[in-house]
């Protein structure tokens, strides 16, 4: 007899930027100052991740397009190599996502794309922890507390555990 189930997520969601902790509210600014600095000549549409690290370092990524449109990264996977890259041991606790285009930030929240959401839940499995999720619209910024809320029934190392030594 098949079963149904079901999956659902919380989310706190605020409309008030003022009410968001000090700590994301830096995030979110450093999030969308790196998205001024993406290199989006093709979409227009820039974005910009920040990653709190453990011990209260940010590290920024934006994303990087190219002529040849599949070779262009997202925002958080720019910033995922960079933090993996230069500070593996020490453990992204949040990252904040903000887009913008010519108009300034965006009145939607951003949302990670599916190869985005991918690569963090792997970053979450390496560190053995959750990493919160801040997508940050003009007015409006939802926080989640894990990847596994936007990637449910993820493929992940368990897995792969059928065919590992
Ligand atoms: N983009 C990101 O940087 N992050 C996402 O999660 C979604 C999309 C970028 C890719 C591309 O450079 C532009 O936004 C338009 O899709």
């Amino acid at each position: 007899m098949a079963m149904t189930k079901s999956i659902s997520i919380s989310f706190k969601e605020f409309e008030n930027f003022e009410e968001i902790h000090d700590n994301d509210r830096e995030l979110i600014l450093a999030a969308r100052n790196s998205a001024e600095k993406a290199y989006a000549p093709y979409s227009k549409f820039r974005v910009g991740a920040a990653i709190r690290l453990e011990s209260g370092r940010i590290v920024k990524g934006a994303n990087v397009e190219n002529a040849a449109f599949p070779s262009g990264i997202c925002a958080e996977r720019s910033a995922l190599a960079n933090s993996v890259s230069n500070y593996s041991e020490d453990k992204p606790v949040a990252i904040a996502i903000a887009s913008m285009t010519s108009e300034g930030i965006t009145e939607n929240i951003p949302s990670p794309c599916g190869n985005c959401r991918q690569v963090i839940a792997e970053e979450e499995s390496r560190i053995g922890d959750k990493i919160r999720i801040i997508l940050s619209g003009k007015n409006k910024t939802v926080i989640i507390d894990s990847i596994s809320d936007l990637l449910p029934l993820q493929f992940n190392k368990e897995i792969l555990k059928a065919i590992l030594p």
